[in-house]
């Protein structure tokens, strides 16, 4: 039996409930963050969180719990996915159009992407952090692909790269895996091949085409990748795939019948508002809701309502020799001021 099997359950249920952020520990003080190192560190007598692994990621499949995975680019977004119980973050080069504007992930480098990482991986406490190795990244030579794929690893603190490739790519697989780091595949419509592909279109629709993607996703399980995305195919190959192989696939427009699934998160939270592709099921508004709060700041900033008494640190505090009586009434001005972007009182 496989080991990874035989561990404990990871799923959210089992750690103990988060009462507000910063607090992921019940009754004790928070879990402070050791920003050197980008992972969780608690205070003594302070539960742990445990960070999933590859083994757990793995035995998930096994036990039949479906694995979350959701993008992330900075460390607040990173901290607010990981509270709300995503296994996975996945720092995609899907930054590239959601974050920087460009219209495909073609142009995003292995610079921008450790970047991304590091921020990622500093508000993550429990999900594993998955570095997207971009277009062009790792085809060049096995050292190129050694080299860029470490960076992720030791720089952007990721806990796995991802890379879009499928038969051609699962030598380099092979490799990176051997050498001790650990991939997530990706196969069926790859994005970094958009020119290839002749635009973001579903792939495997004909019988031919779907072989080639099940080959594709057989030759990277066999290479060691550790679990797989499955984009843009039918749900019934994804069926397919998820049962012909023994890791997790994890699907984006491949339909439910895959161990997991994966949407950006400026989708899931509709924060895209000119985008709505069919796959995408929005859970939230936020660009209308973030939209409209910034409108009524804009207005109470413009007629003068905001900021009112309660945003504002009072008055200078008079010298010893002014009344006393005055004196009482004033809301003295800190000398100390706490961490974060300015005084709180
Ligand atoms: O870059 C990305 O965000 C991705 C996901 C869509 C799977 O590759």
């Amino acid at each position: 039996m496989d080991p990874a099997a035989t561990e404990a359950p990871t799923a959210m249920t089992d750690l103990p409930k988060s009462s507000g952020p910063q607090s992921r520990v019940s009754g004790a003080s928070p879990v402070s963050h050791d920003a050197s190192l980008g992972s969780a560190r608690a205070p003594e007598g302070a539960l742990r969180l445990k960070r999933l692994t590859v083994p757990s990621i793995r035995g998930m499949k096994k036990r039949g719990e479906r694995i979350a995975m959701v993008t992330a680019y900075d460390a607040t977004f990173a901290q607010m996915i990981d509270e709300g119980g995503a296994d996975m973050l996945l720092v995609g080069d899907s930054l590239g159009m959601v974050v920087q504007g460009l219209d495909s992930t073609l142009p995003v480098t292995v610079d921008e992407m450790i970047y991304h990482c590091r921020a990622v991986s500093r508000g993550a406490r429990r999900a594993m952090v998955v570095g997207d190795l971009p277009f062009m990244s790792w085809q060049l030579s096995t050292e190129q692909a050694l080299k860029n794929a470490a960076r992720f690893l030791s720089e952007g603190r990721a806990q796995a790269v991802k890379l879009e490739g499928g038969v051609e790519a699962a030598d380099t697989v092979r490799k990176l895996v051997t050498l001790g780091i650990p991939v997530v595949g990706h196969v069926g419509l790859m994005p970094q091949s958009v020119h290839a592909m002749g635009g973001f279109r579903v792939q495997g629709k004909t019988e031919e085409a779907a072989d080639s993607v099940l080959e594709d996703a057989i030759a990277i399980a066999q290479a060691g990748a550790f679990a797989i995305v499955l984009e843009g195919i039918p749900s019934d190959l994804a069926a397919r795939i998820t049962a012909s192989i023994d890791i997790p696939t994890i699907g984006i427009g491949a339909g439910v019948e895959c161990d997991g699934q994966v949407l950006v998160c400026y989708d899931l939270l509709g924060l895209t508002p000119s985008l709505r592709p069919k796959f995408v099921k929005r859970f939230a508004e936020l660009y209308a809701e973030g939209k409209q709060a910034v409108a009524t700041y804009c207005s109470e900033v413009k007629s003068g309502v905001f900021p009112s008494a309660e945003f504002a640190f009072g008055n200078v505090q008079p010298s010893q020799s002014s009344d006393a009586s005055s004196r009482a009434v004033h809301t003295p001005v800190p000398d100390h001021v706490p961490a974060g972007y300015g005084p709180t009182h």
